[in-house]
């Protein structure tokens, strides 16, 4: 793509003009975002940039594996991976409120970037992964009033309280623009594509209180829907699927056993920008073998339901 060659070229060059020799270091979420921001700075500066990669213990299976393996091990970044699963696991323990929850997540997430920042010595640069339509959103919503449905949590606010000065160079790209930088930066297709993953992570899809127990429960469950939607070829025609992992034990029957565990739901929507969005129009037939692989395959869900509520008058998450 030659425009996408000119944009890499041009932003390398003012990464390079306005960070000169400092380091520069940057959250990195395992989002096609960040992602791209990451490996462009990294061909940038190479060295002089740190990642960090804040592991909160509400991550998919084998995600905090996976993203550290790929850009530690197959593009050779410096990353820190942040094992602080038990600092959020236990301020979340107890916590159902939603805001809440989500506050905590934000803070600790704040706290403990700040202090793995302050191991890096002389980092004057914090580099974001911030889009063109996050630049509109936010000067649209200054000023007016302000209605807050979930107080999403990211990065923003973090430069100011650490001193430090911002780096976004997709500052000028929309998402597709991203995907296509991503590839020519050598990100592997499946990770492009990947399917948004919200900052709180599981924490969101665990209505009610957070324990271990229901997060491993749900981090199975959720391997499995996704396998099955990527062997039915559908993962593509889907802005996001997921599953929650409801705050209810149902009665069910197995074998000759009567059993008492958690029922989930699935959920999986289209959407452009995810500011709206419609239920996904799974045939019967995939939801019926989903529902046997989930029950059949994840100890301790029996029952299992799909949402069909749009956005809105729902929203895209259960919390
Ligand atoms: P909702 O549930 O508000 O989600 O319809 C819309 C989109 O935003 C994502 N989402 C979040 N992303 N921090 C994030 O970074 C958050 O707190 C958060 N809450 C929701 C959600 O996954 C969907 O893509």
């Amino acid at each position: 793509d030659w425009t996408m060659d000119a944009y890499r070229e041009e932003a390398i060059r003012k990464i390079k003009d306005q960070v000169g020799d400092k380091p520069v270091i940057c959250a990195l979420s395992g989002g096609v975002d960040s992602s791209v921001a990451a490996a462009l700075l990294h061909e940038a500066i190479g060295d002089q940039l740190t990642c960090v990669f804040v592991d909160h213990g509400l991550l998919r299976l084998n995600e905090a594996d996976e993203v550290v393996a790929m850009f530690r091990d197959h593009m050779n970044l410096k990353v820190i991976h942040a094992q602080e699963q038990d600092l959020f696991l236990g301020e979340l323990e107890g916590v159902s409120d939603p805001e809440t929850k989500r506050k905590i997540i934000g803070r600790l997430f704040i706290e403990v970037f700040q202090k793995y920042a302050d191991q890096i010595e002389g980092a004057e640069f914090l580099a974001q992964g911030t889009l063109y339509p996050d630049v509109i959103e936010s000067v649209s919503f200054s000023g007016g009033p302000s209605v807050t449905i979930k107080s999403h949590h990211n990065v923003g606010g973090l430069p100011e309280k650490m001193g430090l000065k911002l780096v976004e160079p997709l500052r000028e790209l929309f998402k597709d623009e991203v995907r296509v930088l991503g590839r020519e930066l050598g990100l592997p297709d499946s990770f492009i594509g990947r399917h948004p993953f919200p900052g709180p992570g599981l924490a969101i899809r665990c209505p009610g209180e957070i324990t271990r127990e229901k997060l491993d429960i749900l981090r199975k469950a959720d391997a499995v829907y996704i396998d099955q939607i990527r062997k039915h070829g559908l993962y593509d025609d889907i802005w996001q699927a997921f599953v929650a992992i409801l705050p209810v034990r149902t009665v069910g029957v197995m074998g000759d056993g009567r059993t008492y565990d958690f029922a989930c739901a699935l959920r999986a929507v289209t959407s452009v920008d995810g500011m709206t969005a419609d239920y996904y129009p799974f045939t019967h037939e995939f939801l019926g073998e989903t529902a046997t692989r989930i029950i059949n395959e994840v100890k301790g869900i029996n029952r299992c339901t799909y949402d069909i509520t749009s956005k809105p008058p729902g929203t895209i998450e259960w919390e």
